[in-house]
């Protein structure tokens, strides 16, 4: 969807609770800059649902909030959301599991992508081998609040939370999985975050245990595989992709899976770049308005402090950027982001010294200084 110059870009800005709104100024205040260096007009209009707007209203979000983020904006960045005066997290879900099931956002995005040696926990490896991709299917599974709870909070408790795959939601993952490898094995996909070559799709399920939900997984995947005969595709058991993705990260390149088991995995890919405080998404439907948040959450404890990484959060603005046409944009955030990891100047989880603004100022201002 690229946006023809001149015309400003409108994104949605939810910067949330708690660290939330502090990397999301960082973020705002990157877009910002590159818009500056490159002759780009953003229109980021804030919107101020959270935890303090439900505590005071009692909605999440109004109740034409997802057409609205759908019809008057290109795309949406959320900052984090959960608050511990809400124990129950239900605006945090409101909005975020709202956006990604009203808005029909299919895939969840998210690049594993270590920037410096010295992040990686494991022991040796170096940028090279931590390099892929999750798509994690984002609309179905176990998080469609299919189930109940029968005599709660006696003995005689039953719970019941079911998983639901549909033919066309597992078909339109695995597929963009598979596009995604082949447009990047043509070199199809310039940008940083996706510019490198993918040659193999791991598709990960539990079709061992899970004789019917997973079955269909199995189904579709052998479906696709054939079309896409210059893409490698190899399936594991997810408990087996948790134990290779420590022992050898550096065999994979797209993963696709579930929407839980992708939630779990990405973590643990997040783990492999440094912490949670680098990983980014992106919520896409392809074409259509999606939405970019940082993996991380709210972080109630870190929150006030400028302590928090900016990064995760400026990352999916670059994701956001990129999804947009603006490669260039993209681009820079990335490479100034990398630069910035590199040289050691970031915040104090990884090796800094540097708080939550003054990465984001370190950050634009590489961008300022390498200019177009
Ligand atoms: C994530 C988060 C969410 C999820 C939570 C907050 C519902 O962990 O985006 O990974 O499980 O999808
Ligand atoms: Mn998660």
């Amino acid at each position: 969807m690229p946006t023809p110059n001149g015309s400003p870009v409108r994104i949605a800005v939810i910067p949330g609770d708690g660290i939330g709104v502090e990397v999301t100024a960082e973020a705002v205040k990157v877009i910002r800059t590159v818009g500056d260096v490159f002759g780009r007009r953003f229109d980021l209009e804030p919107l101020p649902w959270g935890a303090d707007h439900y505590l005071r209203t009692g909605v999440a979000m109004p109740p034409n909030g997802c057409a609205m983020l759908r019809d008057d904006f290109e795309a949406i960045f959320i900052g984090a959301l959960g608050d511990p005066r809400v124990p129950d997290n239900r605006h945090a879900r409101d909005i975020l599991l709202g956006t990604r099931f009203e808005l029909d956002l299919y895939v969840n995005y998210r690049p594993v992508k270590l920037l410096d040696e010295r992040l990686c926990p494991l022991k040796g490896r170096a940028p090279a081998d931590v390099n892929f991709v999750v798509f994690r299917e984002n609309t179905e599974g176990l998080y469609v609040g299919v189930g109940g709870r029968f005599k709660a909070g006696t003995d005689d408790e039953v719970a019941i939370q079911e998983e639901l795959n549909t033919y066309k939601g597992v078909h339109r993952i695995v597929k963009h999985a598979f596009e995604y490898a082949q447009a990047s094995d043509r070199g199809g996909r310039s940008a940083s975050l996706s510019g490198e070559r993918r040659r193999q799709v791991c598709m990960a399920d539990k079709s061992n245990a899970m004789t019917h939900g997973h079955a269909l997984w199995q189904r579709v995947f052998k479906e696709l595989a054939p079309q896409y005969p210059g893409v490698e595709a190899r399936h594991l058991y997810i408990d087996a992709l948790t134990l290779l993705m420590v022992q050898d990260p550096s065999q994979f390149d797209v993963i696709v899976t579930n929407n839980l088991f992708g939630d779990i995995v990405t973590d643990l890919g997040a783990a492999l770049q440094g912490g949670l405080g680098l990983a980014a998404s992106g919520n896409l439907h392809p074409g259509r308005t999606s939405m970019f948040e940082p993996v991380h959450g709210s972080a109630p404890p870190l929150a006030g402090r400028n302590v928090a990484n900016p990064m995760g959060a400026i990352l999916s603005a670059a994701l956001m950027l990129e999804y947009l046409g603006l490669t260039h944009e993209a681009a820079a955030i990335e490479a100034a982001v990398q630069e910035a990891v590199v040289a050691g100047q970031g915040t104090q989880e990884i090796g800094g010294t540097l708080g939550t603004r003054e990465t984001g100022d370190y950050i634009a201002t590489l961008i300022r200084h390498k200019g177009h």
